[in-house]
């Protein structure tokens, strides 16, 4: 057998020695990457690409699956010497802050789940939200955003983006109108999350899509509620797509860690705020993810199931006012849900009758779900947004995005949905017989 190092994809070789300079030039032709050893998985099922997609034998001793390349540094050889020089060094094992083979393993299962050319892993989503962020705009730049965004994605727009001499719009992000009314001579690019938290809006994609096209303005979206096997953004047109990949992707509530997918050239941007911020994911929980990652589809049907059956449970019960579940007719956007979701996740929202003191009566009595912020685990976690995820809004803030009292937000795991109907008739029941003593 060889000795002589895996050197990856080298595709991307630049026509000029203009170092760095290659980042810039989206006119460029650029391969798909970059990959270890690529995977055509195009006509296969999500269950295929989840399993195989990255993944690669030892190459010395055939051990099964990717090995982890817990390494801060490669040996460096000709071709690395050149690409530092030249500045393609993307392509290359030069050091893990770069790029790393358990990076790549876990990025290609990424790519190729959401169908995109390049992948790009981090060691949070909030790390890979503000470098695809700020690779994207400009000192000066606006950007349009929703107004109920994650609270760490909120921050950055609200506090860091004043700082970095650039501004941002929130706007509800069911008023496509007031959304297309806040683009300004300097917006460069529209934010929004594809379901969000805790009402579980379904976004109009495609409206969006239709505004930034007419207006040349880039596209990202945050699909950490809605993973590939439930919804596959770039399809729709978006331009980028950024997880959390600490949720359901990686599935088992034990790393943090983020992900950007898209077209080559736009993660190609991306890739050197990567090395200039840091934030990249160490090869340990890249192995992790990777092993998460390959039953992705599995899970989601799992959850799917679970949360089903217990939304409709909830629905009839008379301690529970509402119940947000988007493939459940009642739910608002359930038209939208079907037309832009393949399937559902594990998110429901709830309200029960008696307000926050009720809610969280009922968290003492509940057995199974784990009270914990964070979603998509193999666990059922529970929380409540008054006093978890958006404590420090007003309760008129809270009111204006839909959180009233009494919210429950929970994140169905993949337990048996009989047992998980037990505990939650069992704990509601003891809040209404406790209502009715008092
Ligand atoms: C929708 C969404 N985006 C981004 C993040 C941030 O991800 P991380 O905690 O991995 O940095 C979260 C975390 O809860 C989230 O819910």
């Amino acid at each position: 057998m060889s000795n002589k190092p895996l050197y990856g994809d080298a595709t991307s070789k630049p026509s000029t020695r203009n170092v760095g300079g290659w980042i810039k030039d989206l006119d460029r032709s650029r391969r798909a990457g970059p990959y270890l050893a690529a995977h055509p998985m195009d006509n296969m099922g999500m269950s295929t690409k989840a399993v195989h997609a990255g993944t690669h034998d030892d190459p010395r001793t055939g051990a099964v699956g990717t090995p982890i390349y817990q390494t801060s540094t490669f040996i460096l050889h000709e071709e690395t010497y050149g690409s530092i020089e030249e500045g393609f060094g993307r392509d290359r094992f030069i050091y893990t802050r770069y790029g790393n083979p358990s990076q790549w393993a876990v990025q290609e299962k990424l790519a190729t789940l959401e169908g995109a050319e390049s992948a790009l892993v981090f060691s949070s989503g909030m790390a890979a939200i503000s470098a695809a962020v700020l690779a994207l705009v400009d000192k000066g730049a606006h950007v349009v955003a929703a107004s109920d965004l994650y609270g760490g994605t909120y921050n950055l727009f609200n506090q860091e983006f004043p700082s970095l001499g650039m501004s941002a719009t929130l706007v509800d992000s069911y008023d496509i109108d007031a959304i297309e009314a806040a683009i300004q001579p300097n917006t460069q690019l529209l934010y929004f999350e594809t379901i969000t938290n805790p009402v579980l809006k379904v976004v109009d994609i495609p409206a969006l899509v239709d505004i930034a096209r007419r207006h040349n303005l880039r596209l990202v979206v945050d699909s950490t509620f809605a993973p590939p096997p439930v919804m596959k953004p770039l399809e729709l047109g978006v331009d980028l797509v950024v997880h959390s990949a600490s949720k359901y992707l990686n599935g088992h509530s034990d790393l943090i860690a983020g992900v950007v997918c898209g077209p080559r050239k736009l993660v190609d941007m991306i890739w050197p705020r990567l090395l200039n911020y840091g934030g990249q994911l160490d090869p340990h929980a890249a192995f992790l993810l990777e092993r998460g990652l390959k039953t992705l589809d599995i899970r989601m049907r799992a959850h799917e199931q679970s949360a089903m059956a217990l939304a409709t449970f909830l629905e009839t019960h008379p301690s529970v006012d509402n119940v947000l579940y988007p493939m459940l007719p009642s739910h608002p956007d359930h038209i939208r849900a079907k037309e832009l979701m393949k399937m559902g996740t594990g998110n429901v929202t709830f309200f029960v009758k008696g307000g926050d003191q009720a809610a969280l009566r009922l968290l003492d009595h509940l057995h199974l779900p784990k009270q914990a912020t964070s979603l998509g685990g193999i666990e059922s976690l529970i929380s409540l947004p008054f006093n978890s995820s958006q404590a420090t809004m007003t309760a008129r803030q809270r009111a204006d995005i839909g959180i009233h009292p009494g919210c429950v937000r929970l994140s169905v795991g993949i337990e048996d949905a009989n047992d998980l109907i037990a505990d939650f008739d069992h704990a509601l029941n003891a809040i209404t017989d406790m209502k009715g003593a008092a």
